[in-house]
């Protein structure tokens, strides 16, 4: 894999990396074969281009960016199906991959953005940079809308633009003298940011690991929650329900095991909770249900599966007063100091969206497009459950986790690319845990969702 391509691997691990067109630019759609025109599948991100001179600077490679892996999961993914629009032309391609939303964002929304951005052309209505920590009415509705009666206040919320970004920024907080345990499998942004900051040891590609992070397996056989007896103490805990990829949400109880072995230790447990709104059954939709938590526990989330913002750019972080480092400084301290250095607040624009969103009108219609999802999700999960496989996730997340025991994750997902013109993203990808397994996403159109399980019902019948 070329240089351009691992740097291309190391800063994107979600829909854009699959959608690779060639490095530097952003090539015309006129310019693409059939099949990733008619889906409209072209939005690479422009990516540095390969190295052409033979002149180099005098500044050595950052060594943790070197650690990172070039057979890193989403550039394979789109370099395979490169190949394979290649040399399937006028095959149609679908893509059940993709953790990127496919449905237009409701109007009630966007009309709001759009009078925002009208009256940025005003004298009464400009506005130039805004609070850092977001505008005080948003952090307000989150606090009360997401957050009602758990104590979490207006000033314990950072609006941000997104949580993947605040994600990094809170591995900035912390720095390289941590040591962190994820779940596995698990969202790569965790892991590769660690690795980035200097948290981690090399890869150890005979257990495709990296040193000094905790992995915490979750299976079926353990309801996909780690058997916490077997985990070695670390200071933070990357935790996601319902998670990316095996799409199972974890229960009070398990969460209580989970504050509680966090408070034994002494760690920080950062929670995940970008698919809470996809959440059914009684599972807890934020850590801060838990009793005990404001003392352990982060938040991150995101209106990026909600609203359809995965381009608008909005989302959050939960810091409580109530949370401190081991010399008694409050990490929302710390956290806003990075936050002030790093940030400059997010866009006006979609902040009035946001507030938009968590308008009644706005909460109706981002359950609709949920509720959109959870439909494709049912497919999904009816059409493999018919033809004999074990299926998990789907229930409380849009993502569907389907089991192929014994195989390889990438050998599945080339056979269904090949004979279906499927696109899948393999298990293997988010950690060692997930081989054997494929993640079948519902964000798509609902034609699309209809064929793409049509054919695999003819591949597996
Ligand atoms: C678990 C998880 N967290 C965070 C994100 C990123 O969210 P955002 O778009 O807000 O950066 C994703 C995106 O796929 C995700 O799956």
């Amino acid at each position: 894999m070329s240089s351009a391509l691992q740097i291309s691997a190391s800063i994107s691990s979600n829909s854009s990396s699959f959608l690779n067109c060639g490095f530097g630019i952003r090539p015309s759609k006129s310019s693409l074969p059939p099949a990733s025109r008619s889906h409209g599948i072209c939005l690479c991100v422009a990516a540095p281009s390969e190295q052409t001179g033979t002149y180099k600077t005098k500044v050595s490679r950052n060594a943790n960016m070197a650690k990172l892996q070039a057979g890193y999961l989403f550039p394979e993914i789109a370099r395979r199906r490169s190949a394979h629009m290649l040399k399937y032309p006028d095959a149609q391609v679908i893509s059940l991959g993709i953790g990127d939303t496919t449905e237009p964002i409701p109007e009630v929304i966007t009309s709001a953005m759009a009078m925002r951005a009208h009256s940025l052309s005003t004298v009464e209505g400009y506005s130039g940079y805004g609070a850092e920590q977001g505008d005080k009415n948003l952090r307000a509705a989150i606090a009360s809308t997401f957050y009602g009666d758990l104590g979490i206040e207006e000033t314990d919320i950072f609006v941000s633009d997104g949580a993947k970004c605040d994600i990094s920024r809170l591995q900035l907080l912390f720095g390289s003298n941590v040591k962190m345990a994820v779940q596995d499998p698990s969202y790569p942004a965790y892991v590769d940011s660690s690795v980035i900051v200097g948290q981690t040891g090399l890869f150890q590609k005979d257990i495709e690991k990296y040193g000094n992070i905790e992995y915490m397996r979750c299976t079926p056989e353990n309801g996909f929650f780690p058997d916490l007896s077997t985990v070695s103490k670390t200071d933070i805990i990357f935790f996601c329900s319902p998670n990316n990829p095996t799409g199972s949400a974890s229960s009070r109880d398990q969460l209580m095991q989970l504050v509680q072995f966090a408070k034994d230790n002494g760690s920080i447990i950062v929670y995940d909770s970008a698919y809470a709104m996809y959440i059914s059954d009684d599972s807890p939709q934020s850590i801060f249900e838990i009793p005990g938590a404001k003392e352990v526990a982060i938040e991150t989330s995101s209106f990026s599966k909600y609203a359809g913002f995965t381009g608008v750019r909005l989302g959050w972080t939960v810091i409580p007063k109530e949370l401190l480092f081991s010399d008694g400084f409050p990490v929302a301290k710390d956290f806003n100091r990075i936050v002030c250095t790093c940030f400059n607040g997010s866009s006006n624009i979609a902040q009035a969206g946001g507030l938009a969103c968590l308008s009644s009108e706005g909460l109706k219609a981002m359950k609709d497009v949920i509720g959109f999802y959870k439909e494709n999700t049912e497919i999904i999960v009816d059409t493999f459950t018919s033809l004999g496989f074990n299926v998990y996730g789907g229930k409380n997340a849009p993502y569907v986790w389907v089991h192929f025991p014994g195989r390889s994750s990438w050998d599945v997902f080339a056979e269904i690319l090949e004979k279906t013109h499927l696109v899948t993203t393999p298990g293997s990808g988010f950690g060692p845990g997930g081989e054997g397994f494929i993640r079948v996403s519902a964000f798509g159109h609902r034609g699309n969702v209809l064929e793409a399980c049509k054919r695999l019902k003819q591949l597996y019948k």
